[in-house]
């Protein structure tokens, strides 16, 4: 079965002014997401949240009642599974066997299983294949942690996105309305296992171009990223 397919919702942009592919990757509160979306609007380009369909497989697994130390019966509900992705910038959306499940993504208990699922190498492999169809038409910006490392090679710009960890807990915080303290301590959790798992760990591609938004706000790492963009081309 396809696991993800354009939503038929989604607004496509053939005629995009950008027509290439810009990679970003990095760990979570780096202001990616915010970013990424941001700059697709910018560029009249689509927008793909790779994280969020390890999110949608994960609440897939989770609904499923499956043991998560069980990596053979997690692939096989993630291969039944229909994920479908919007890849409009303005709409973003995600749906599950034909249900949106764009706030259980989000969830708690979602977010506190997704490193396990998303550790899986054969979940990767579906999801791999599914976001490189989806991407595969250009026009895109793309955000994740392993696209410009396995996902998307080519693309360019490459970029890899830090912050500082105190300031990343503050953003995470500022988005969920939770304790910073908590939050710190998830972060560090979840950096570890996708830094660590054998499959596709989080890494900086030697070829990336790393952009500190510690001390930057939205708009300057947007700006930054368009003027990239525009030296790379498309
Ligand atoms: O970006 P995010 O926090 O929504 O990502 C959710 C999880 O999915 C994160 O813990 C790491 C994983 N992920 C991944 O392994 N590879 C990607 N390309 C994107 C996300």
């Amino acid at each position: 079965m396809t696991n993800a397919e354009p939503n038929p919702d989604s607004q496509a942009t053939p005629d995009a002014a950008f027509a290439g592919v810009i990679s970003l990757d990095g760990p979570s509160g780096t202001g990616k997401s915010t970013v990424a979306r941001r700059l697709a609007i910018n560029l009249g380009a689509r927008y793909l949240d790779t994280g969020a369909m390890y999110r949608a497989a994960t609440v897939a697994a989770l609904r499923s009642g499956v043991d998560l130390a069980d990596r053979v019966a997690i692939t096989r509900i993630v291969e039944a599974a229909k994920i479908e992705i919007s890849t409009d910038p303005d709409r973003v959306s995600i749906r599950l066997d034909g249900e949106s499940v764009d706030e259980e993504i989000r969830s708690a208990e979602t977010t506190a299983a997704v490193s396990a699922v998303s550790a899986v190498p054969a979940v990767r492999a579906i999801l791999v294949a599914a976001q490189r169809e989806l991407i595969s038409d250009g026009g895109i910006v793309v955000e994740g942690r392993d696209i410009g490392s396995v996902v998307w090679p080519t693309a360019r710009p490459k970029v890899y996105l830090t912050a500082g960890a105190e300031a990343r807990a503050r953003r995470r915080a500022g988005e969920l309305g939770a304790d910073v303290s908590a939050v710190a301590e998830d972060i560090a959790r979840r950096d570890n296992l996708d830094s660590s798992r054998a499959a596709s760990p989080l890494v900086r591609p030697a070829d990336a171009i790393e952009l500190d938004t510690t001390d930057l706000d939205i708009d300057q790492v947007v700006a930054r990223l368009a003027d990239l963009a525009a030296s790379a081309g498309g």
